[in-house]
């Protein structure tokens, strides 16, 4: 193919030239993401008729943004959380049938540090907080218990800290977390606090930016859960407590009403069943896996119809993902 002449370029021929010279590349879906990459910045300043002082501002901050992570910061996805791109991204990626379990964002705050567990074990070293028996099951989109799913869970403490946050944590008494393993009923159980609201890390350019846009950086009271078993969708979800005064304008619009819980009470059969103290906070949920087969239909589904709603019918799914139907 000959290579695009490219010159005298204007506001209103730049895109397409852009397009052509990238339309060399080989692989179909990195043409593809390029093009509505490249399509929705332009797009971008020219509806905002973008300054060069703005765009020097936006370069600045994202030079910050990049500054800023470290092995254990990563404030790109703090970033990406606080715009609402990681939930859309595992919205897209992870589509749920209506009786499943909705996935929400992964946070910072997962580490492997947590070793495997019984059930029934207490995974909060706090004295100071709230006790709160959690019995749950994990189950199929049809109603089969799924046994020995991983289930890794993590909260933080009273204060509203994880354990990574502490300084002189080094790994080797993970708190506010553990790994455990479905029995053969689909049950796991396990001892832990009540959450409580905390706070994104809002020291560095995301905080700065929630305050010039008049956000706080709070997130409501959550538990952390992720489940892993062959053959189902990776799940990564949390349980949020109704009446949180966050759970309507969490930082990283996590909440979904189908994870908002309302805590119960233990009774003295379920105290002396699961040896926590008579009333005790209870939390009840029973969790849905969708299968790897069932996501992928789902997802191409989703895929193609959202791009018959755009207008673009030529398009087909290779290896999973996007592209435009050129066959
Ligand atoms: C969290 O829930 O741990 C979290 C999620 C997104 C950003 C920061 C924290
Ligand atoms: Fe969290």
């Amino acid at each position: 193919m000959p290579k695009p002449v490219i010159k005298d370029l204007t506001i209103d021929n730049i895109t397409e030239n852009v397009h052509s010279i990238n339309s060399q590349a080989d692989d179909a879906r990195l043409k593809y993401v390029m093009e509505r990459l490249v399509t929705h910045m332009h797009d971008f300043a020219r509806e905002t008729r973008l300054s060069t002082d703005e765009w020097m501002a936006g370069i600045e901050f994202l030079t910050a943004v990049g500054k800023k992570c470290t092995d254990v910061r990563q404030e790109f996805i703090l970033l990406s959380d606080t715009l609402g791109l990681s939930l859309l991204v595992d919205s897209i990626d992870h589509p749920k049938p209506p009786a499943s379990t909705e996935g929400t964002v992964l946070g910072p705050y997962h580490t492997h540090d947590a070793q495997d567990q019984t059930i029934g074990t207490g995974i909060s070293a706090d004295p100071d907080g709230t006790p709160l028996l959690c019995l749950c099951t994990v189950k199929s989109t049809s109603g089969q218990p799924i046994s020995d799913v991983k289930i890794d869970i993590w909260e933080t403490d009273s204060k509203g800290s994880y354990d990574v946050q502490y300084e002189d944590y080094n790994g080797d008494k993970p708190d506010g977390r553990a790994v455990i393993r479905s029995d053969a009923d689909g049950v796991f159980w396990f001892k832990a606090i009540v959450p409580v609201p905390y706070q994104i890390p809002d020291d560095g350019p995301v905080g700065e930016m929630l305050e010039k846009l008049g956000r706080h950086p709070w997130r409501p009271s959550h538990m952390h859960f992720m489940f892993e078993k062959e053959g189902f969708d990776h799940l990564i979800t949390a349980l949020y407590l109704r009446g949180d005064p966050y759970e309507s304008s969490d930082a990283v619009f996590g909440v979904k009403e189908s994870l908002v819980v309302d805590l119960g009470t233990v009774t003295p059969e379920q105290a002396k069943q699961y040896g926590v103290k008579e009333g005790a906070k209870l939390l009840e949920y029973d969790f849905v896996l969708v299968t790897d087969d069932e996501t992928r239909k789902l997802r191409d589904e989703r895929a193609l119809e959202a791009m018959k709603r755009l207008g673009r019918e030529h398009m087909a799914i290779k290896g999973g993902l996007l592209v435009p139907d050129v066959d």
